[in-house]
């Protein structure tokens, strides 16, 4: 029996692919390709041996998603990344991300319901916090969902309910949703790593491609957030560490392990870092200077968030172990790879 993988060469499905292959799960990959490219499979190849079985599709395509699922009948699983996620990129553009964010994950469960795929893997978001109170931090999956501060946000919080409202209609699914923090970093060798197309929405990309001289400056969106040095914080999460918990929840599904019939993980490390934090972070373990500048806030931006990781910790046996300056280390050895490589 397979897992099916959408968004399988994006930045985080690409490596749960790398460490889903490892943990001798049977795969497909369905991507778009509007956010990635499909040379990810090579990288994938190169570090686990094997090129993971790759379907170009767009899952706001009804027709060709139905024909996908009534000709892969093999499929017990699916961990479903695919998704925009940017969230100033949100605020531009709201319709673009609620076409393609709620469009797609319906025609997902449509055909779970169909072909009876009973395991559900969701990728969501800190994000459906919204801006916790002070007091409410760090957050936990108990904590308030507060109205979303992006589109972004909303898709993901409005895919939540549409997966609960699914499994009560259907009790044989069962589904568990990973809300993540800020993933960054890339695979230790180099070979697969976060490619945003264009100009990158996310800090770790710009800060990697202000230092290698593709970007002049990095810009600091905000100064005066009523946080120590006024920048705004997060939980930022190596990547590597990120994709391991999909494996651990994807085998849970499949092995009826799950004690609900949806489940809920706050998948972060627990630490809250600001922006400058971050950048000397990156300055720290790379010995590279940073030419930045702090600018006027960026719209649709909280001002601070990080997990409490504790029920993710004991429920499924999983921390995040990688330290910032590892995982910066990592995005400059991936950003210097590629630009060599091109
Ligand atoms: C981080 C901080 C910016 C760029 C991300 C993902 C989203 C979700 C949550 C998973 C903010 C600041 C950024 C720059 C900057 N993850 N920044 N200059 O907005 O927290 O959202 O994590 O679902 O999918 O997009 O991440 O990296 O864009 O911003 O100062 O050039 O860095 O203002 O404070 P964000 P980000």
């Amino acid at each position: 029996m397979k897992v099916l993988i959408t968004g399988g060469t994006g930045y985080i499905g690409s490596h749960t692919v790398v460490e889903l292959i490892d943990n001798k799960n049977d795969l497909i990959i369905l991507d778009n390709l509007s956010n990635s490219s499909v040379d990810v499979l090579d990288g994938i190849k190169k570090i686990t041996g094997k090129k993971p079985y790759f379907i170009k599709l767009d899952l706001t395509d009804t027709k060709a998603t139905n024909d996908f699922f009534d000709n892969n009948t093999d499929i017990e699983a699916i961990i479903h990344f695919a998704a925009y996620k940017a969230v100033n990129e949100s605020v531009e553009n709201p319709l673009m991300y609620y076409k393609n964010n709620l469009i797609s994950l319906m025609n997902i469960l449509t055909n779970m319901n169909k072909h009876d795929i009973r395991n559900l893997v969701f990728s969501s978001s800190c994000t459906v916090y919204g801006q916790p109170d002070k007091n409410n931090l760090p957050v936990t999956e108990n904590s308030p969902i507060k109205k979303a501060n992006s589109p972004y946000g909303n898709t993901k919080q409005i895919s939540e309910d549409i997966i609960i409202d699914t499994l009560s209609a259907n009790k044989n699914l069962k589904a568990i949703f990973l809300r993540y923090f800020n993933p960054i970093g890339a695979h230790k060798s180099s070979f697969i790593g976060e490619l945003p197309l264009g100009v990158p929405n996310n800090l770790v990309p710009f800060i990697t491609q202000t230092a290698i001289g593709i970007r002049k400056q990095l810009n600091v969106f905000g100064g005066d957030y009523n946080t120590p040095d006024g920048t705004a914080i997060r939980d930022y999460i190596n990547v590597v560490d990120l994709a391991k918990a999909h494996v651990i929840a994807i085998n849970r599904l499949i092995n009826n392990k799950n004690k609900s019939q949806y489940e809920i993980f706050n998948l972060g490390t627990g630490k809250g870092v600001s922006v400058l934090e971050a950048i000397k972070a990156f300055e720290k373990s790379t010995k590279v200077k940073l030419n930045y500048k702090i600018v006027d806030r960026r719209p649709g931006d909280i001002e601070q968030v990080w997990a409490d990781t504790s029920y993710a910790n004991s429920e499924l046996g999983w921390k995040a172990e990688t330290s910032l300056e590892d995982t910066m280390l990592s995005a400059w050895n991936w950003e210097k790879y590629i630009r060599n490589k091109k």
